[in-house]
């Protein structure tokens, strides 16, 4: 039976996916060198789907590891999840993000075809729109100049994938743009485990409302929005699983790189967060009113029509399941995986 391999399956979106595919029977490959997240999240997903994905501790960017695993399975698909995502650290290390994320995608790729592997599911994120000419955000909707160098390098990789595609009608690509990914699975044995202290919005909070941090600072009441904060289109872990086998399943018949936003098609405000927050944990979130974080921008949230016609899915749990769901996840593991 042919295989999934997933890199970055053991992080946060991969570990969910990696779950999701095993629940709908496929065999999974998971390759990771755990650079940001734990092995422990693979024996959770075992314990959830009572199968264990098969696990290589590796680097994306090794190509004789990665020549050695197309030779080991019969790998079909890969998925990839693989590099860095915080938004600060590549603006301090923006060669650390081109290695990681475009160098690491480049090797793949090459070792993918010398495999004879052509079908790719990427994970690219809303923030290649950049400062958006309209809102919501269609796929149509020509991508801008992402503020900062993590953001860049989504958009090489993105530009890399259709150059290939363009040069080669063996490959099959879906290219998923991430809106602002949140909650965690339902068991809460499954979530976000972030090192340090979290950059996003959500888990932030979440270590506020358990006494890990004093407060959160609302950056910026200003915005041109209902209440002032920024507004952003926040989906559930498991609606963004599921897209992608939604995305696997669409690139049976077709061939060629394929653009999809996988947001709600909802914006909700940072105050709307911090209430929805309170109403699931039941405590309050201590916060305090800061200045505009640089590089953010007021609204941001999805149209996901084409997602929905091509690719038969939407998200389909609400604020109210995100926030519980969260909160179950941060209070059974106050310190993540360990
Ligand atoms: P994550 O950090 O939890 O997962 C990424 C995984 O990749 C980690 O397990 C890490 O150890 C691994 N990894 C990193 N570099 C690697 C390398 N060179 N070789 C092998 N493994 C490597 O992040 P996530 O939130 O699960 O994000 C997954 C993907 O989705 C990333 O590509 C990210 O940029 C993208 N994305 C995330 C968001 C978000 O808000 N979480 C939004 C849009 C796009
Ligand atoms: C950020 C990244 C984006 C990345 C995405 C997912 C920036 C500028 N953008 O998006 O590139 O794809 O994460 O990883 O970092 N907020 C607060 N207080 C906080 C944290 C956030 O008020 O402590 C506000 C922000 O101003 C924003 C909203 O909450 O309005 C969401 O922020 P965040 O979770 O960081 O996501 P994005 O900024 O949308």
């Amino acid at each position: 039976m042919s295989k999934i391999l997933v890199t970055g399956g053991a992080g946060y979106i991969g570990s969910h996916t990696s779950l999701a595919l095993l629940q709908a029977g496929f065999e999974v490959v998971v390759l990771d060198n755990l650079s940001n997240s734990s092995a422990e999240a693979l024996r959770r997903v075992a314990q959830i789907t009572g199968r264990a994905p098969s696990f290589v501790q590796a680097d994306v960017r090794d190509g004789a590891m990665l020549k050695e695993v197309f030779a080991q399975h019969p790998i079909d698909t890969v998925l990839h999840f693989a590099g860095l995502k915080a938004v600060g650290e590549s603006v301090a290390q923006p060669l650390r993000y081109v290695d990681n994320n475009v160098h690491g995608s480049q090797v793949l790729l090459q070792a993918m075809a010398d495999a004879g592997v052509f079908k790719l599911v990427f994970s690219s994120s809303a923030t290649v729109y950049g400062e958006p000419a309209q809102m919501p955000i269609a796929e149509s909707c020509p991508v801008g100049r992402p503020t900062n160098p993590y953001g860049r390098s989504k958009l090489m990789v993105e530009d890399m994938l259709r150059d290939l595609a363009a040069a080669d009608q063996r490959w099959r690509m879906a290219i998923l743009r991430y809106f602002n990914p949140v909650g965690a699975h339902e068991t809460g044995l499954l979530g976000e485990d972030p090192r340090g202290t979290p950059n996003n919005l959500v888990p932030y909070m979440a270590q506020v409302v358990v006494g890990r941090l004093p407060e959160l600072a609302v950056y910026g009441n200003d915005y041109p929005t209902a209440d002032g904060t920024g507004v952003r289109d926040y989906i559930h872990v498991v609606d963004l699983a599921e897209g992608h086998l939604r995305a696997l399943q669409a690139l049976h018949f077709r061939s060629g790189a394929h653009v999809w936003n996988l947001g709600t098609g909802q914006g909700y405000s940072v105050l709307d967060m911090i209430r929805a927050f309170e109403v699931a944990s039941g405590r309050p979130v201590p916060y305090r009113i800061a200045p505009r974080r640089p590089g953010d921008i007021a609204i941001c949230y999805a149209d996901p029509t084409k997602a929905r016609l091509e690719l038969d899915w939407v998200a389909r749990r609400g604020l109210p399941e995100m926030m519980s769901d969260t909160w179950r996840w941060q209070h059974m593991n106050p310190a993540g995986y360990g």
